[in-house]
């Protein structure tokens, strides 16, 4: 695996190598992506293959511009007035698939609609803006492990199973991006970077929530996801003997997510403090985290993390 420098080179490496049908991982502002040319049923499947994914669980394409979108999938108003608000930036959409877009049957998981989205990070606006079509990348962690918000998670998980990775330094949203409904009426799939609040002020009206995790497209899957090894334990208001304590406010602990309750920093740090306080083993506590704004796509995070496993 190639560890490819944020520079010009770097990024125009990482672009020859997504033309070639090969696994690259690059920064979003959300979370780290592993990338593959989304046309490419061969590429595709190595990503499958390198995550440990069941095939089933489909892809987001990722594009540069909302023209790019705009030839794969039939554009609505409500995609119109969302991607005018929050694009670029952390906002997924599942729109009908165009019925002559080559992307791969394998990213959409046989399903005839499409999840698309254009990200704000710069580099990988640049890599998409060269590669010029779209690129699959799911979260380039193993399948049901924490996602990774900085280029070193990326390595210790994945070096092996990849081709390479831009390291542009940590992720500044830190969870992944909202994913957004809208082959019928609006509903929310998987909370995220942008609020249920901003997106229904958007949208002027309400949004349905799909709580069934069980749904082949519900976003996220099985329930225990985003698991770190140790076990967790949520809503701590006290500490136990051996427990890794991950703080939230002005609490004494290990790590704290944010010492002054701002839930975007929060969201920020989340990944990297579960990934720095499961390297210690034993059990993570975690405070409380109030239910709002981000909020909630980091308690939907953590109450994966805590779930049942097999
Ligand atoms: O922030 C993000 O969204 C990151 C960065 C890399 O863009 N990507 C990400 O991908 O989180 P992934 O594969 O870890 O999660 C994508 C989710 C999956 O849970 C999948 O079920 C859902 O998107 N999804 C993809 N296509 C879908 C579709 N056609 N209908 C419903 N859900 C879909
Ligand atoms: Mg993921």
């Amino acid at each position: 695996m190639e560890l490819l420098s944020d520079t010009d080179e770097g990024r125009a490496c990482a672009t020859d190598l997504l033309c070639k049908g090969r696994l690259v991982a690059f920064p979003t502002e959300t979370v780290y992506g592993l990338g593959a040319d989304a046309c490419d049923d061969r590429a595709i499947a190595r990503i499958f293959e390198a995550k440990g994914r069941p095939s089933f669980n489909p892809l987001i394409a990722h594009f540069s511009d909302v023209e790019g979108v705009k030839r794969h999938v039939h554009w609505t108003d409500d995609a119109e007035a969302l991607a005018h608000a929050f694009w670029p930036g952390p906002l997924t959409l599942v729109l009908r698939k165009r019925e002559n877009s080559p992307i791969s049957r394998l990213v959409t998981a046989g399903l005839d609609t499409l999840a698309v989205r254009v990200p704000a990070h710069p580099t990988a606006k640049a890599v998409l803006g060269a590669f010029g079509g779209a690129v699959a990348a799911p979260s380039a962690n193993l399948s049901g492990q924490i996602s990774p918000t900085r280029a070193a998670h990326v390595t210790e998980a994945m070096a092996d199973r990849i081709d390479a990775v831009i390291d542009a330094g940590p992720c500044s949203v830190g969870v992944e991006s909202t994913i957004v409904g809208l082959t019928d009426r609006p509903v929310l799939l998987r909370p995220g970077g942008v609020s249920e609040d901003e997106i229904v002020a958007v949208l002027g009206g309400p949004i349905a929530i799909r709580k069934n995790v069980e749904a082949i497209s519900a976003p996220g899957q099985m329930i225990s996801h985003y698991a770190p090894d140790a076990a967790v334990r949520l809503n701590a208001v006290d500490w136990q003997d051996g427990e890794a304590r991950l703080g939230f406010g002005p609490v004494e602990c290990d790590l704290n997510l944010s010492e002054r309750e701002d839930l975007v920093e929060a969201a920020a740090r989340l990944f990297d403090h579960l990934h720095r306080l499961d390297s210690e083993g034993g059990r993570i506590a975690v405070s409380p985290i109030p239910h709002h704004g981000l909020g909630v796509a980091i308690n939907d995070r953590l109450s994966r993390a805590a779930a049942p496993r097999d």
